[in-house]
């Protein structure tokens, strides 16, 4: 008997069941979608269409993959942030929709900015993907970004991203630790950095655990670390009339706040995600308008 799409969605969907993956309908809808080039809405409509036997082998083996806790756009190879579509790779972390709330925040600065001098110069502090900063390249048009990051292979993801998107002419990157490999100074520096404590890491949900980079999580033992290393050397970098804007765990808005006023800055607003957690902090220069 012929397999069709709406039978592929059904299997899936039972085998996640199966396997206790919490969404198993949307996921058996999105794998199969993606793989087999099918919108969400011809999958509903057309649920008849058949499949051929390459194409059902290709979803099985994907499905496998899903069982395995594999995330759904890891196993896609790609997804959606602020608009864009992203590769991911080894090297990268999956960027979340709660880090839009750090490109949100941030574009209102970017673009008075812009606005004002003409450019606005963003480094983006641990970029993986290039996600924050190909979102905020994408919507001001005269705005140039530097990604850095430890991981080679996030930053040759964000390269490849960058042209992905058009946005290569604009984009470069810089391996080494926070400013290690920085000169010069940004008119905006964003940031979403580990956060996790190293104890809790074990904790995590194995879609997170077993498959974003640990170097991507690992906050070390407070959470804190990477937070302590970009406030100290940030007032080198940031420009007069610049602003940091960095995202953070649910509980550390308090811990982050002490350490960017400890370091000369001052806290401009404070932002919540989609769940309503505190995620965002934005600082300016102490002492600048
Ligand atoms: C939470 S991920 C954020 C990735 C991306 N910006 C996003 O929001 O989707 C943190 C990133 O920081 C990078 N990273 C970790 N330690 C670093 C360090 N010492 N210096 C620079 N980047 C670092 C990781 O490789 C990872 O890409």
């Amino acid at each position: 008997m012929d397999i069709t799409v709406g039978g592929l969605v059904t299997e899936l969907k039972r085998q996640f069941d199966a396997a206790g993956l919490p969404q198993p309908q949307l996921d058996a809808r999105t794998l199969v979608g993606h793989l087999l080039d099918i919108s969400l809405t011809d999958l509903v409509l057309d649920p008849g269409r058949p499949v051929v036997a390459g194409d059902v082998e290709r979803v099985r083996l994907a499905a496998e993959r899903r069982c395995r806790h594999e995330p759904v756009h890891r196993i896609i190879g790609h997804r959606s942030f602020f608009g864009l579509d992203l590769a991911l790779s080894q090297g990268t972390l999956e960027p979340r929709p709660d880090t839009e709330t750090l490109v949100n925040a941030a574009l209102p600065h970017a673009r008075a900015i812009a606005d004002k001098s003409g450019t606005c110069r963003i480094i983006d502090l641990g970029t993986g993907s290039g996600a924050i900063c190909l979102a905020l390249l994408a919507e001001v048009e005269t705005a140039t970004g530097l990604g850095t990051d430890i991981s080679l292979q996030a930053l040759q993801t964000a390269k490849d991203n960058a042209g992905r998107n058009g946005l290569a002419e604009r984009f470069h990157t810089a391996c080494g630790s926070w400013f290690e490999a920085v000169e010069g100074e940004f008119d905006l520096i964003v940031s979403n950095p580990p956060y996790i404590r190293s104890a809790d890491i074990g904790k995590l949900d194995p879609e997170v655990r077993d498959f974003d980079p640990i170097a991507a999580l690992d906050g070390g033992a407070d959470g804190l670390e990477a937070y302590r290393a970009i406030a100290a050397d940030a007032g080198k970098h940031l420009s007069a009339g610049g602003h940091i804007l960095v995202e953070t765990g649910f509980d550390q808005h308090e811990a982050v706040m002490d350490l960017f006023q400890g370091s000369g800055f001052v806290c401009t607003g404070r932002f919540k995600d989609l769940g309503g957690n505190d995620r965002v902090l934005s600082f300016a220069k102490k002492g600048k308008p």
